[in-house]
This record gives structure tokens, sequence and C-alpha cells, in this order.
């Protein structure tokens, strides 16, 4: 292992129920509250209601920002600072998905600054400070709830790009897995595959010496292939919403990874699809990460992937080489994510070989390379596109 540091501030409240907790919560940082959400689901499903009659228990003065897009906009962004600025807000209430709670991130860090967020994300200038914020999740998926990440996109230049600071962490998130039930089908299958993508973005490291990070990511992944079959079926079951949400939260909270440092280049690459195509993250993550483990299995990694074969798949090694084994591996998670719905290939999405060559200059628009478990370039991003169409 890597000498580590871990510190996460968020408070987690989680379970039936917990949105009892909601006026304790925001009371502690103010009484101007501004409300960010999505599209509208959060209206249809009655979270709203149920989010507005707690707030109205500590007398906050709500003002609301609405429309936050699927990977969300850098103009909502704005939007938001603008209206935290004049009212002078006092705290930020994210209720919805990773998109929202992303947006929320970036409007937090804005509204303490002068500086242009883009600039923030894009790593020209650093965030110093931010208003307090918490989450109200309604779809697992993301971990954004738990980190300090956000994912911003920019369609003036078709850029999208991941963000974080000290600042960033939600002071708490509220997770009641009845939030969920009515995630659609689609909708569930994508944050079953983004889960599962980050706890295999962390497994596929080159530290040694990791073995308890290991059994908690096979864990997970073990956990999620039993019950997402089941959660597809039932979609209003408490019990496999309530495995999924956690499993969301624990992928991505830094927890997996104490003491070494991910890959990451599928999530380069697929921010740089959804950059220029706008396709949901957790789809782009499905046709992307098996083409991703072809490309860079090698003699040398065999070893790792054939772990992962033998662990997360069960996949038997008798009489078969260290690569035979790791290609089986790669072929069952592909499987896997076909069996529950998800894409397998760039055309689902009527992407063609028009756009290669502009999707990889956006894998290495702020770095010429990327990936830590192996080293890529805007060549390997051509090859692994190609290989997904
Ligand atoms: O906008 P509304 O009307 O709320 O509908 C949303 C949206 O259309 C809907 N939805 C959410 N909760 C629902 C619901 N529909 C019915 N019932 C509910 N309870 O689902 C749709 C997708 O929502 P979104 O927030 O976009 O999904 P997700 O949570 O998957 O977030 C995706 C974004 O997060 C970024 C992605 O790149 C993408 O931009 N990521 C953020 C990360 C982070 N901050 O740590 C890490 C991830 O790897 C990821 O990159
Ligand atoms: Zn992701």
């Amino acid at each position: 292992m890597d000498s580590f540091v871990y510190q996460n501030p968020t408070k987690l409240i989680f379970g039936k129920g917990q949105l009892d907790a909601l006026p304790n919560e925001v009371e502690k940082y103010g009484n101007k509250v501004l409300i960010v959400y999505g599209g509208g689901s959060i209206k249809r499903n009655g979270i709203y209601d149920n989010v507005v009659n707690k707030l109205k228990e500590m007398n906050a003065e709500i003002f609301e920002l609405s429309g936050v897009d699927p990977n969300p906009r850098i103009s909502s962004v704005r939007e938001g600072v603008e209206i935290c600025k004049k009212e002078g807000i006092q705290f930020i209430l994210a209720v919805g998905g990773g998109s929202t709670i992303d947006c929320v991130k970036a409007i937090a860090v804005g509204a303490k600054t002068d500086i242009d967020m883009w600039d923030i994300v894009i790593k020209k200038e650093v965030a110093k400070d931010s208003l307090p914020f918490g989450t109200v999740l309604t779809l697992a998926a993301t971990g954004s709830e738990m980190n300090s990440g956000s994912v911003i996109t920019n369609w003036e230049t078709n850029e999208k790009h991941g963000w974080g600071s000290p600042y960033s962490y939600p002071k708490f998130s509220i997770l009641d897995p009845e939030h969920t039930y009515t995630v659609p089908l689609d909708q569930t299958v994508y944050g079953i595959v983004d889960i599962m993508s980050h706890v295999i973005e962390h497994y596929f490291h080159q530290t040694t010496n990791t073995p308890i990070q290991d059994r908690f990511c096979e864990g997970i992944l073990n956990t999620v292939i039993e019950t997402a079959p089941k959660l597809i079926e039932d979609l209003t079951n408490y019990e496999y919403r309530e495995t999924i949400m956690l499993a969301g939260t624990l992928a991505l909270n830094n927890m997996l990874n104490m003491g070494y440092r991910g890959d990451w280049a599928t999530h380069n690459l697929e921010h740089a699809v959804s950059a220029v195509h706008d396709i949901p993250h957790g789809g782009g993550l499905a046709i992307l990460f098996p083409n991703w483990m072809k490309h860079v299995l090698d003699e040398h990694n065999a070893p790792r992937f054939k772990q992962f074969s033998e662990r997360v798949f069960g996949v038997s090694s008798v009489g078969k080489s260290d690569m035979d084994v790791a290609l089986e591996g790669i072929d069952r998670l592909r499987e896997f994510w076909t069996s529950i719905g998800a894409p397998s290939k760039l055309s689902d999405y009527e992407i063609n070989d028009t756009s290669i060559e502009l999707m990889a200059e956006k894998t290495v628009t702020l770095r010429s390379e990327y990936g830590m478990f192996k080293k890529l370039n805007k060549q390997d991003s051509i090859e692994i596109f190609k290989a997904s169409l």
C-alpha cells in the first residue's frame, strides 16, 4: 500500500423515513435555503412536497433552481451562483441524482468567489471556500452524495470534466431507498453499471499488497451482481433498492481505495463521449469498460485480470492460461451488463466513426496521457472507440 490520509466529513443519514432529519440538519447553517433539482421527477413522485414541508418546520425561506440536466451544464451552475449571491443564500440543498448534486457542488464553490466556475472545473483556478450544502439522494449511481467530486459539461466547448476540492463535500446526505422506487428501469441499470464501474476503476491499480481493499471491492461487486437481476424485475423492492443504494455510496466515497490510486481511464473516455454526444454516463461505461480491459490486457498484468475473473465471476482457471481466464472474465462482465439491459455498442446511441477523432481529442484536452493502471494516449482512445462501435 501507499501511505495515505483518509478523512470524509459527510454525515450519512441512511434508511426509511430519514427525511425527518432534514430540518435539524439544515437549521445549523441558516434559514435562507436554495433547493436545486432536475427536470421534475421529484414533483411527480412527491419528494419535492415532502422536502418543502420538512423545511417549513424550521421556517426556512425557500428559493429554487430547477431544470438541472443529466450531464449538468455550466450554464445551470452560473444561474445558481447568481441566485446565491443576489439572495444571500445560506444553505443549498440538492434533491436528485448525481447531476443535481454535482451542479450544487459547483454552485456552492462559485457562490464564494468571483472566479468563473468553469476556470475551476478546468483547473486553471482552485476552490478556496464554499457555501454549506446537503443532499437528498433520489438515484443510486455516482456516489457524489459522499465524495467531493463533481462533473460539469460546457456545451460551448463540448467539454465534460471532473473537478473536486476539500470544500465540495456535502455536510450531510439523506439516503432513503424509497426515494429511488420511481427511478425508471433504464436509469436503474445505468446506475448499477456506474456503481460497478467505480469499483472496477479502483480495482485495476499497480500498488502491491492491497488484500483488504481487493476483498472489499470483490464483495461489493459480488453483491451487486447478485442483487441487480432481482432489482430490475422488482423495482419497488425495499431490500434490493437499499442494497444497491449503499453499494453506490461505498463504491465512490474513497474507502475502497485507501492506500492506492485506481485507473479511471474509462471514466475519462466516457466523459469524452458524453461531451460530444450527451449520452447517459452509465450507458457509455457499459460500452467502453470491457473494451478498455481488452485494450490494456497483456501477459504482465494478466494475473490481476485473472483474480478479477475468478473472484468476481467465479471463472475456473483449471487448465487455462492467465490470458484465457482474463478474457473469460471480461466476456462475463459484458454478458452480465447485457443481461440486465445495458447497451454494448456506441452504435446503440447512433454514434459512428465520424466522431471518433473528436471524442479522442476530448480525452486529452487537459493532459496528454491518462489512466493509472496503464498510461494511455490519444491513439489508444481512438483504438478503444473503434473497438466500441
Ligand atoms: O432530472 P429529473 O427529472 O430529476 O430526472 C432524473 C434524470 O432524468 C432521473 N431521476 C433521478 N431520480 C429519480 C429520477 N427519475 C425518477 N425517480 C427518481 N427518484 O434520472 C435521470 C438521471 O439523473 P442523473 O442525476 O443525471 O443521474 P446520475 O445520478 O447517474 O448522474 C450522472 C452524472 O453524474 C456524473 C456523470 O458524469 C453524470 O454527469 N458523475 C459524477 C460523479 C461524482 N460526482 O462523483 C462520478 C460519476 O462517475 C459520474 O461521472
Ligand atoms: Zn461513474
